[in-house]
């Protein structure tokens, strides 16, 4: 049995906490201008909100502000927006060292900040002391326990919304609230993300790491572990994930897969007596000798990879390039009408 995919809510009817949340008339201020926060204030800008982008450095701000603009020329040269429409999209973000104007006018501030818990504290606390008894805060954190550092004040008016690099192409944010406070919010926060063009999925309590980081850190186990114990090079190990369970997961999923596999058959494979878990350890040695020779991934020029005299911006357009090409075909599987169900 198909299903058909969830409307997105006309954005005239959304509402964040007590206050209606409209495009052209509601503001959005995003804190931090790293790896994140442009490409989320691209996200809203382009549908039509009031943005402030807000860092402390002016260095950070520029590049940050130079990212956002990279990622809506994309978009054009992709041809998912046109030249009009991302030049308004720009014209609707205003940039600031500083952020108390931007937080005392929000009615959605989404922190970006580093990930530290001191970092994150502050920021709260200055949202609690000058931001609108009113304004609703989306933390990004990939981990912390964001309610246990903010003001009681908050309470009700803070969720986690934890999206996915690069922002503004990969569709999921994971929610995250603090029941039973939160529960209207979360249903609010997701039904805005949807407007935005983006896949939510709640969360029913606190984790460490939330569910995709926490898949990919036990994938990332087995990954070193088998390249380390000289099983398979880098490259053959991601034509192999390429050709086998990536798709495979694009339509199934990882929890309706043991279906098609059968579940007497995964209860055998799991009893297996002959397989070993990876060892634990810490930090993998593949990836901590890389570090030590300062080989950093795409912004050094080499990781597992070497990626000759090209510059980060090309190596990420040509991945956003893909990514888009992928979720163009592919989008269809994440929350429209699957196989079966
Ligand atoms: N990088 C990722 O792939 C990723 C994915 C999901 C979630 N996250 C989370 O998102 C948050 C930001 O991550 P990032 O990778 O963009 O970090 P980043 O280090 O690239 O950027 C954080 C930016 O915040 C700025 N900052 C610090 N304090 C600030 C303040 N008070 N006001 C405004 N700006 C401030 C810093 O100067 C820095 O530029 C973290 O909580 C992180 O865990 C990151």
């Amino acid at each position: 049995m198909t299903s058909l995919p969830p409307l997105a809510p006309a954005t005239s009817d959304l509402q964040l906490g007590s206050q209606p949340f409209t495009p052209g008339t509601s503001r959005v201020t995003v804190l931090g201008a790293g790896v994140m926060g442009p490409g989320i204030a691209l996200v809203f800008a382009e549908h039509g909100y009031q943005v402030d982008l807000c860092e402390i450095h002016e260095t950070g701000l520029a590049k940050g502000m130079q990212s956002l603009r990279d990622g809506l020329a994309l978009k054009v040269s992709e041809q998912l927006l046109t030249q009009e429409a991302a030049d308004a999209a720009l014209a609707r973000v205003q940039s600031h060292v500083g952020s108390d104007v931007a937080i005392a006018r929000a009615d959605l501030v989404i922190e970006a900040v580093s990930e530290n818990k001191e970092v994150k504290r502050q920021v709260f606390d200055t949202i609690a002391r000058i931001g609108k008894p009113t304004v609703i805060t989306w933390s990004n954190t990939s981990s912390l326990d964001v309610f246990a550092l903010s003001d009681a004040s908050m309470r009700g008016r803070l969720v986690v919304a934890h999206w996915f690099a690069p922002a503004q192409i990969i569709p999921l944010v994971e929610v995250v609230g603090s029941a039973p406070h939160t529960d209207t919010l979360m249903q609010q926060t997701c039904e805005v993300l949807r407007a935005v063009g983006k896949t939510p999925v709640r969360l029913n309590k606190m984790v460490n790491g939330f569910v995709i980081n926490r898949l990919q850190r036990l994938l990332g186990r087995e990954i070193f572990h088998l390249l380390e114990s000289g099983v398979i090079s880098p490259e053959d190990m991601d034509i192999a994930v390429r050709a086998s369970i990536a798709p495979r997961m694009q339509v199934l999923g990882v929890v309706q897969r043991y279906d098609f596999t059968g579940l007497g058959l995964s209860v055998r494979n799991f009893r297996d007596p002959d397989f070993q878990d990876p060892p634990f350890e810490e930090v993998p040695k593949h990836l901590l000798d890389r570090v030590n020779d300062g080989h950093l991934g795409v912004a050094t020029g080499q990781g597992f990879f070497d990626y000759g005299t090209q510059t980060m911006l090309e190596l990420q357009n040509e991945r956003d390039r893909h990514l888009y090409r992928v979720m163009e075909r592919l989008s269809h599987y994440v929350d429209g009408p699957r196989p079966v169900r």
